[in-house]
């Protein structure tokens, strides 16, 4: 079976097993395990190293949802929207974060404090709906919750 190269304009072309460059995708992880997100400078580095344009680069760390292109906030909330946590109104949850933040799931607030994502599933879905931030479990959290979760971390500063 003849197997035919990607179009250049495909995410995955700049990962194509036949280059002897470097996979642009293994380069831009290492960048984002470094700095947490994904330096313009680095990002263009990473595009020499790997022979392709900085648009293709941008368009492979675009097209990957892990790959953060802005720095993350000082605390990260990850909010489920697993199948349990969806049945007890995680989207509501989530709306609310958002109001609360001002920002969209996938943004940073302007002053740097909080980051927000979602989740498919953080294996608590016994305590659904449950949001996490930095690595501390918030279970049965109900909507009006929100502001008094968020101050615990205003205080902190
Ligand atoms: S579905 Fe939300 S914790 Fe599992």
């Amino acid at each position: 079976m003849k197997v035919l190269p990607l179009p250049v304009d495909s995410p995955h072309a700049a990962t194509h097993p036949s280059s002897d460059r470097p996979s642009i995708i293994i380069l831009l992880q290492e960048v984002q395990e470094k700095h947490g997100y994904l330096p313009r400078q680095e990002v263009i580095r990473c595009a020499h190293e790997a022979g392709i344009s900085v648009a293709q680069a941008y368009g492979v760390a675009s097209f990957y949802n892990f790959f953060k292109l802005a720095p993350p906030g000082k605390h990260t909330i990850r909010v489920c929207l697993g199948t349990a946590c969806h049945v007890q109104g995680a989207q509501g949850l989530l709306q609310q974060l958002q109001s609360e933040l001002g920002i969209e799931t996938g943004e940073t607030t302007p002053d740097g404090l909080f980051s927000l994502e979602t989740v498919a599933c953080l294996g608590a879905c016994s305590m659904s709906p449950a949001l996490v931030i930095d690595g501390e479990v918030f279970g049965r959290v109900n909507p009006r919750q929100v502001p008094r979760i968020l101050g615990r971390y205003r205080r902190r500063e």
